[in-house]
């Protein structure tokens, strides 16, 4: 479909949507108080291999977005389908409002403060180097500085990150 053949409000809504599914990846970020706050995010990519650099796209609405231009650090947790409500959750309340440290449960980090999910398939540890503003969102760039997993191979085969589609859709990968 031609972008022309669609009212503007409606292919802002579903244009990413044609890139979905998307892992749905769980960043982690320190209060204030010292407690981890959690929340979802999807819009994830690698920008660069070497050196390794994570980009995430945060609203200026999440009390993340906040947290991260504080502690200048944040991690990046995969996790299976196994802890899928506690993701749901975890994305439909913001930690301005509740703690939702007691929905997961947590690691310690290898090389920043920020702690990881204990029990996700894998995490990643960045430093905070660019913060660029487009649009309605913020692109947080990370220096990865650290990055533990079970086990590409068997893990993906056994075990599948829970996959966004977007809205309150979700998938997982299967195999052929
Ligand atoms: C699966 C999923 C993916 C999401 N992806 C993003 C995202 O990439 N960027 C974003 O700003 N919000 C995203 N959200 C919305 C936030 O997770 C949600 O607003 C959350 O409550 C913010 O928490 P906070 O205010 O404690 O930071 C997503 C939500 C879900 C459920």
């Amino acid at each position: 479909m031609e972008p022309s053949e669609s009212p503007r409000k409606n292919f802002c809504e579903f244009y990413h949507r044609l890139l979905s599914p998307r892992v749905a990846a769980l960043v982690v970020a320190l209060r204030d108080d010292g407690r981890p706050n959690v929340m979802p995010a999807a819009w994830h990519t690698p920008v660069s291999v070497n050196p390794p650099v994570l980009a995430v796209c945060i609203s200026p609405l999440r009390y993340t977005h906040s947290l991260i231009l504080k502690n200048r650090e944040f991690t990046v947790n995969i996790p299976d389908l196994s802890v899928k409500a506690a993701v749901v959750e975890a994305g439909s309340k913001s930690g301005r409002e509740s703690d939702k440290s007691s929905l997961f449960n947590f690691a310690p980090p290898a090389k920043i403060k920020t702690p990881l999910i204990d029990g996700a398939i894998g995490a990643i540890e960045c430093e905070l180097s660019q913060a660029i503003d487009v649009g309605d969102h913020t692109v947080f760039f990370g220096d990865v500085v650290a990055c533990r997993a079970k086990g590409f191979g068997e893990v993906w085969k056994g075990k599948s990150p829970l996959l966004h589609l977007g809205s309150s859709f979700y998938t997982a990968m299967r195999e052929d």
